[in-house]
């Protein structure tokens, strides 16, 4: 679900179809995301483009509340699992370098036509979210909305991530919560009050057609820690706004109402000006505000 810099120029690239997708996870996923990139987009189009381009996980609860990426003009933004790259668009527009990494050609090829159409200047590339092939310390910001940090493992994707962000850049991503993992039925897809697996070793989670990945919080925390990065943020949005949600079914909604469904973590790589301010505490003259 990215403008402002380079609004007038179209230089969308032609994505690589080559890229090898070695991992049996990656592969059943691509599968998937091969195969229901037409329906998703029929299914979900409406409430992932226009105003609701740049909003958050199943009640799309928009950025301009949440300001989880913050500023974005002339920052090098990558977004995880673009699919169709509005919010890439969106995020471009408002001046950022966007670029859209998904490893799906079918919802790069729609990618490419959202950004066609636009107007805005968005690089597209086609690779797993697990080893991007860009040089370390590219990006400010690396984001997603139940992008590939839900359908990778972060053991991967959280060095990965750390090794592309610039000291004081920002990982943010929306997912399922460790919770709702707890209480999800893989096979029939549902959501109900019973906890249905432990806790402890959360980590591949086998749907029939797709695999996602969790971590119990402390987990999570702590393999942002080890590599660099410093939990800032974890929102966990409450349903209700909306009423209803495209994505959910009724039942799920109403669990989304008194258990968190989602978990968008916001974390910091240390270094940068800002990690040296912060350690070196408030200047002189300057009080903090309380
Ligand atoms: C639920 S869609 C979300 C896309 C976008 N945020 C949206 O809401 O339309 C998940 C996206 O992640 C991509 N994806 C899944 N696994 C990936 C991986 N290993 N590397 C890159 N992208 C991946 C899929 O192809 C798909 O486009």
């Amino acid at each position: 679900m990215a403008n402002g810099r380079h609004p007038q120029r179209r230089t969308v690239r032609r994505h690589p179809t080559s890229e090898p997708v070695p991992v049996p996870h990656v592969r059943k996923n691509l599968r998937l995301w091969q195969s229901q990139s037409a329906e998703y987009d029929r299914r979900f189009t409406s409430v992932l483009s226009g105003p609701r381009a740049e909003a958050w996980g199943f009640d799309r609860v928009p950025e301009s509340e949440l300001d989880l990426l913050g500023a974005v003009r002339g920052r090098d933004v990558l977004e995880l699992g673009c699919g169709a790259a509005r919010w890439s668009v969106a995020l471009a527009r408002r001046g950022a370098r966007a670029v859209g990494l998904d490893f799906s050609s079918a919802q790069l090829d729609r990618a490419q036509g959202v950004v066609a159409k636009s107007g805005a200047r968005v690089r597209l590339i086609r690779a797993s979210a697990e080893a991007v092939p860009i040089r370390d310390g590219t990006f400010d910001l690396i984001f997603c909305d139940w992008g590939a940090m839900t359908f990778c493992d972060p053991q991967r994707t959280v060095p990965e991530c750390a090794r592309l962000l610039r000291p004081g850049g920002r990982l943010v991503f929306a997912t399922a919560s460790p919770i709702a993992t707890l209480a999800w039925n893989l096979r029939s897809d549902r959501i109900s009050p019973k906890l249905r697996r432990d806790y402890f070793g959360l980590h591949r989670i086998d749907f029939p057609k797709e695999v996602n990945f969790q971590l119990p919080y402390g987990a999570w925390i702590a393999l942002f820690r080890e590599n660099g990065l410093q939990v800032e943020r974890l929102v966990e949005p409450r349903m209700g706004r909306a009423g209803s949600s495209r994505y959910l079914s009724g039942e799920t909604y109403r669990w989304g109402k008194r258990w968190p469904l989602e978990a968008i973590w916001s974390v910091r790589k240390e270094g940068g000006m800002r990690s040296a301010i912060e350690r070196s505490g408030p200047r002189r003259g300057v009080r903090e505000r309380s």
